[in-house]
């Protein structure tokens, strides 16, 4: 299964998302790949490979593609982690769009490199740690995945995110085919009034689709300490009560790959 995880709010949780959702994933048995999709990093930093994302002469998916004769050398770009494989970001990426810009097919790279790369053989879960915006990169991970997990911060201004979100999907699937919202995961959720409102409006729009569901993760400091150290929370040292809901995330993604 492939999955996009997507807001292009800032903060919004896709980076913790990622990490501790594949790390879940790992822990129920199954070879996941993470791709940092996120020109700034911050998924490649939280898995411990900072130096790779600056190191001049190590290639990254800014120099793969834009070049349709390197569309089968996804494993290459590949670094195992003790949790999983990991496709880190390079500061180069930050170029990518520009790069994209003006190819042909320019939202379709990714998609095309998971296919010639036979990465839906090689690993159980794709996860791909988007951008901050609704770029051709996060086009790219949508067109390639079809199905979008979703984290915001119970916040009003979450709102206006999602609806523009649910927009650029649509568009997305008009062109390429479906796109599935497979979960929303609101992040950092406190006990106040606006968060409570919150998660009504969450669940009244994602849990009337098809198999969508709403999960609440709250503000936990060991989610925080757990990414400095480079790992999930999962193989972090300190026990935090929110395993169990990304663990409820993997089980979700597992019905839903079934069906
Ligand atoms: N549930 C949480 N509890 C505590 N800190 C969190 C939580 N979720 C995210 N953070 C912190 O908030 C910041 C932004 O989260 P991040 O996952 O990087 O968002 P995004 O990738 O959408 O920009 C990070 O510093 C992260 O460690
Ligand atoms: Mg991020």
């Amino acid at each position: 299964m492939r999955l996009g995880v997507t807001n292009q709010k800032g903060g919004a949780g896709k980076t913790t998302t990622t990490l501790n959702v594949a790390g879940a994933l790992n822990q129920r048995g199954h070879d996941v790949l993470v791709i940092d999709l996120d020109p700034q990093g911050h998924a490649t930093e939280g898995l411990g490979f900072e130096d790779l994302y600056d190191d001049p002469d190590r290639d990254s998916l800014f120099d793969v593609l834009p070049d349709l004769d390197r569309m089968g050398d996804l494993e290459q770009l590949a670094v195992e982690h003790q949790e999983v494989d990991v496709v880190p970001s390079h500061e180069r990426m930050i170029n990518a769009e520009d790069e994209l810009a003006n190819v042909m097919k320019r939202e379709e790279r990714l998609d095309m490199l998971f296919n010639e790369s036979d990465a839906d053989q090689r690993w159980d879960y794709i996860l791909v740690d988007c951008p901050p915006n609704l770029g051709v990169l996060t086009d790219n991970a949508i067109v390639a995945t079809g199905n979008v997990l979703i984290p915001a911060q119970a916040k009003s201004t979450s709102i206006r995110a999602i609806e523009l979100l649910f927009k650029q999907l649509r568009s997305i699937e008009s062109a390429f085919g479906d796109v599935d919202e497979v979960g929303l995961v609101a992040n950092e959720v406190g006990v106040d009034g606006e968060a409570e409102e919150m998660m009504e409006w969450f669940k009244d729009i994602f849990e009337d689709r098809e198999n969508c569901e709403v999960f609440e993760i709250r503000k936990r400091v060991a989610l925080q300490r757990a990414w400095n150290a480079g790992v999930s929370i999962f193989e972090h040292e300190e026990d935090c009560d929110m395993e169990e809901v990304y663990l409820d995330v993997a089980e979700h993604l597992e019905d839903y790959a079934d069906d």
